[in-house]
């Protein structure tokens, strides 16, 4: 049985909508927020708390000052990052979010040493992986967030497109969480009903775009990225786990030999429960979702091999 303490690392938009999104369902017992700038925790956390008060399940939320306040967490969520700026590469934006995370990871290891890690830090598939490096830990307690978002925008995507649906529409995003992630409307369903009998090849090419775009839109708009759908799916994904609900979510999780890979982290169909990942799902793929998904673990592993050769994990 997973405890009900929540450890947020990284208090900024998207960690705070977490804990907020959290706190208004009353899952946990403790929500603590942490941030490199302490004023940022403190201040949001006073305001959460406060929000609180009105959920229907009570949750204590406060700020860890320090890493060591932030002890004995059942979950972890990392979303400590800098955002990239003018004119940092992808590889600097890599190599500063890696360093983030490799200093949180070890205050992680020495003060939660038990707890289940949800990764949602960018690149999100390449900051699981180092974790993963960084922690040694089982890999049923490294997970990235990023099926569940982009999932998410998919069955916005899917709503708009065939007007219903609403609350019962299920889809399935699987590969990186970037440039090549791959939508799969073909085996969506609104309400069980295949997509397939509800929408032409050409409304399913347009979705796929649409959810692959789904990030940079709202940046279109707000000159910054999404953030609640973002943090409502870190708290699903925590609900799931503190709840031992075992839902399907797809995930970014280290392969073993599942898909014809190893030692990469990549976005497939968990089954999410009280362990973090309780069973790895392995879809058959048809060669062109073969060829697709081989050239989006390609992309992480190019990623990875720029940390590995300029030494970060050595
Ligand atoms: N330890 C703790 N917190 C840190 C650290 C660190 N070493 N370094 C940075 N932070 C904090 C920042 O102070 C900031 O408050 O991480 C927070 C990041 O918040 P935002 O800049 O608001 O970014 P946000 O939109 O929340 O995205 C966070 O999630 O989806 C990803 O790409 C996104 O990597 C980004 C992360």
């Amino acid at each position: 049985m997973v405890g009900r303490k929540v450890g947020i690392i990284g208090a900024g938009a998207v960690g705070a909508t977490a804990a907020y999104s959290l706190a208004m369902m009353g899952t946990c017992r403790d929500v603590i927020l942490y941030d490199i700038v302490p004023e940022v925790a403190i201040g949001k956390a006073i305001d959460i708390a406060q929000a609180a008060i009105y959920s229907p399940r009570g949750t204590i939320v406060s700020a860890a000052e320090t890493p060591a306040d932030l002890k004995d967490c059942d979950i972890i969520v990392i979303t400590a990052g800098v955002p990239r700026k003018g004119d940092m590469t992808r590889a600097d934006l890599l190599m500063i979010n890696a360093k983030i995370v490799k200093d949180v990871v070890e205050n992680v290891k020495i003060y939660s040493p038990e707890a289940i890690i949800i990764c949602v830090s960018n690149p999100l598939d390449v900051m699981t992986y180092v974790v993963h490096q960084l922690t040694g830990w089982d890999r049923n307690r490294v997970i990235g967030m990023a099926g569940a978002l982009d999932g998410a925008r998919m069955i916005y995507q899917i709503q708009k497109k065939v007007g219903f649906g609403s609350g019962r529409t299920r889809a399935l995003v699987i590969g990186d969480h970037g440039q090549n992630m791959i939508p799969y409307p073909e085996i969506s369903a609104a309400g069980g009903v295949p997509l397939t009998q509800l929408l032409n090849q050409e409304d399913m090419e347009e979705i796929k775009e649409k959810t692959k775009d789904g990030g940079a839109e709202i940046v279109k708009y707000l000159n910054t990225s999404g953030y609640y759908a973002p943090g409502r799916a870190i708290a699903v994904m925590v609900e799931a786990i503190i709840d031992d609900s075992r839902i399907v979510m797809p995930s970014s999780v280290l392969l073993d030999g599942e898909y014809g890979y190893k030692d990469v982290t990549v976005g497939v169909p968990i089954v999410l429960g009280a362990k973090g990942v309780e069973q790895i799902i392995e879809l058959e793929l048809d060669d062109e979702m073969k060829a697709k998904f081989d050239i989006s673990v390609k992309s992480i592993e190019e990623n990875i091999n720029i940390l590995r050769n300029e030494g970060f994990f050595d």
